[in-house]
């Protein structure tokens, strides 16, 4: 029988929070699969093996029974389910993600947000980016397509905090669960008070094609999985906003480039690949089995680090380096398999189609004044959390 993964002891969650990178590659070239003993999980970095263990649910569960995330959601949500159970709640929000349905109506919808909150904003000062405008801006987007607009933009950067806490709460902290249940309580009283107007007024937005299908998934369900798209479409949009910025700010041949050619779509992939919103999931051997030799047990959860996957020499030449004009790279910052991102369509639009081209057009000559002054921190959701740039 094969041996285990190697134990590592020695690298802690404060290095992965703040400085990842250099870890993932060292053990990309010594210990492609890794038992970390401070994350509790099997640190997987190689591409060939998240793709893997993502395309095999069967294999490779979803469900963790022990996840945070149940708590601090008050439910299971369709990324903890497999097979048809996750596949019929999917399906239900799918009509609101439908491509027609972001190009008539959410694409507009985010065109008049970002053109509104852009114009706000001061010329000739240094404005923090992170809440002058990409938190705001993706939650106000988020809010009108999944039927919460009434939901300020300050409840739902709040909200979606507090369930991100909540769910990596592996500590089982009460604070962050506290928190967590003040955001549920709130997130409840509003999606109670609005089902009244989408009955009667329905739409396109996640909450109103849930509550009207003709066969709803239990409400409790719908409910979570609002929560989950709160979750998973606000931080994530807003830090690959902030980490696009940084890459053109700190290669402005390559930024000169793209406002050259309108290249803003190639400037999204290539920051999302650079640093991976979301950069690790979870899954759990539902048998014994092996990767690259090394025995999985039963029950064991490894961690598919999407981040390292994106700069794995194997996919891609000098993936440490930011680079627009980089030869295509299949990433993996929106998953792979059953649960692909269900926004990956929504996120390309609404930063490469939308903000960026608007912020460029209003702010062309716009620089980061001291690039060491960004911080970035982050091992599970990774970007910077300050944007400090100069607006001309
Ligand atoms: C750049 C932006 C985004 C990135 C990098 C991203 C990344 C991801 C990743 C990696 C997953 C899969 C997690 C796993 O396999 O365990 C995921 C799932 C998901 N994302 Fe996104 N996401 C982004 C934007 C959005 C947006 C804007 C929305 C909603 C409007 C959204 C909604 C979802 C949902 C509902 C799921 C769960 C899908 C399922 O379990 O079937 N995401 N996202």
């Amino acid at each position: 029988m094969a041996d285990l993964a190697p134990l590592n002891e020695s690298i802690t969650l404060e290095q992965l929070d703040q400085s990842p990178f250099p870890i993932y590659r060292q053990l990309r070239a010594q210990a492609p699969v890794c038992r970390v003993k401070a994350a509790g999980r099997t640190f997987l970095t190689k591409a060939e093996d998240t793709r893997y263990v993502k395309n095999n649910p069967q294999l490779f569960s979803s469900d963790d029974p022990n996840t945070p995330m149940k708590r601090a959601f008050w439910a299971h949500t369709l990324m903890r389910k497999d097979g048809e159970e996750h596949l019929r709640e999917r399906n239900a929000m799918a009509p609101a993600f439908a491509p027609r349905v972001i190009r008539d109506e959410w694409v507009p919808a985010y065109m008049r947000v970002a053109e509104g909150y852009v114009a706000r904003l001061p010329r000739g000062e240094v404005v923090d980016l992170f809440p002058a405008l990409n938190g705001p801006y993706c939650a106000r987007g988020l809010a009108i397509m999944l039927g919460i607009d009434e939901a300020s933009d300050e409840d739902m950067q709040r909200w979606s905090q507090a369930l991100i806490d909540g769910a990596g709460n592996f500590g089982w902290r009460d604070e962050p669960f506290a928190r967590a249940d003040k955001a549920n309580k709130e997130k409840h009283a509003l999606f109670d008070r609005l089902q009244d107007r989408h009955r009667t007024e329905p739409g396109h937005s996640a909450l109103s094609v849930m509550l009207n299908a003709p066969d709803p998934i239990p409400e409790k369900q719908i409910y979570a999985n609002i929560k989950i798209a709160i979750g998973g479409g606000i931080n994530e949009p807003r830090d690959a906003l902030n980490t696009i910025l940084f890459g053109l700010l700190t290669n402005p041949d390559q930024l000169e480039e793209v406002k050259r050619n309108g290249d803003w779509d190639k400037a999204f992939e290539e920051g999302v690949r650079w640093v991976a919103p979301i950069s690790a999931s979870s899954r759990r051997a539902t048998e014994d089995t092996e990767i690259r030799g090394c025995r999985i047990p039963k029950g064991d959860t490894v961690m598919t680090i999407q981040a390292s996957a994106n700069r794995d020499e194997d996919l891609v030449e000098d993936g440490e380096v930011f680079n627009v004009y980089r030869e295509k790279v299949a990433h993996q910052s929106f998953g792979n398999g059953p649960h692909f991102c269900q926004g990956t369509h929504m996120a390309r639009r609404a930063v490469g189609d939308v903000m960026l081209p608007i912020l460029f057009d209003r702010f062309p000559k716009m620089s980061l004044p001291d690039p060491d002054a960004v911080i970035w921190r982050g091992f599970g959701f990774r970007g910077p959390i300050n944007m400090p740039v100069l607006l001309n």
